[in-house]
């Protein structure tokens, strides 16, 4: 099944921009909303071979802190799968060790989602297998400036050294403090861009920019993205002889 895959070599963490749920609906003269539905059939494809794999985190950008601003009835839509998703299949990721997790602005989400998340949290918080990081009212820029905000907050509390701040340090205020970086980034639908993900996490994050639409991205298409990063080399400023040296 995973051929042409080295298992020594997977990414840890593997982060999706799930996008082109639009463009694949309206392509088939659908709403918008039915390119969010069939989506999930891949959010679903992708969580399951990401955890026969054996990868650690899975982070998936669901809903930008920009998305608010979509059509109200789109907004309420996404909302609505969202609710669903956690009301149907939190209980099967808990049966498969799977533990959820989110970044972003989670308190904007309306009272019962929020509610409803913080339950598979709690439910699923002593699972060992995959991380599964919803990125859900999540902005890279507002995570970076709250970060900020806190450590000068702390600072003129004199319960934070300021010289004690470095790369690492300033990485434990971010969202993502107990999850290591994304070694593989997946966008979908051709558009090459982050659109405020991640920012500070993917400094060397290995890129992969594929125009298939997420409804059309499947266990195929995922499995292609992983062979894809393994035949990169991944230098972090150094020269290729020092690494095979
Ligand atoms: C991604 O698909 C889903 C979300 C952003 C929530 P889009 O809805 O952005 O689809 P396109 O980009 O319009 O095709
Ligand atoms: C990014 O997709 C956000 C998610 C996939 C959730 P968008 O479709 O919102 O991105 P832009 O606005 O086209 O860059
Ligand atoms: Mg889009």
């Amino acid at each position: 099944m995973f051929e042409g895959l080295d298992p020594a070599k997977l990414p840890q963490h593997v982060a999706i921009i799930m996008d082109g749920n639009g463009r694949w609906a309206k392509a088939r003269h659908l709403p918008r909303i039915m390119g969010h539905r069939e989506g999930m059939k891949s959010v679903r494809a992708v969580v399951e071979v990401a955890r026969k794999l054996g990868i650690k985190v899975l982070t998936l950008y669901a809903f930008s802190k920009e998305n608010w601003q979509r059509p109200p009835e789109e907004v309420s839509f996404l909302m609505r799968l969202l609710r669903e998703y956690l009301e149907k299949e939190v209980e099967e990721l808990h049966q498969k060790g799977i533990r959820v997790k989110a970044i972003g602005e989670i308190e904007l989400l309306p009272d019962e989602i929020y509610r409803l998340l913080l339950g598979a949290m709690e439910r699923t918080r002593a699972n060992k297998g995959m991380i599964l990081n919803l990125a859900l009212s999540y902005g890279g820029r507002a995570e970076i400036v709250n970060a900020a905000k806190e450590i000068a907050r702390l600072a003129k509390e004199g319960r934070f050294d300021p010289e004690e701040l470095d790369e690492m340090s300033f990485a434990t205020f971010l969202y993502t403090r107990d999850l290591p970086d994304p070694d593989l980034l997946i966008r979908t639908s051709g558009e090459l861009r982050l659109s405020n993900f991640l920012l500070y996490q993917c400094a060397y994050t290995e890129l992969y920019f594929t125009p298939t639409l997420w409804p059309d991205f499947r266990e195929e298409e995922f499995l292609e993205a992983l062979r894809d990063y393994q035949r990169r080399e991944r230098r972090f400023g150094k020269t290729s002889e020092q690494l095979r040296g």
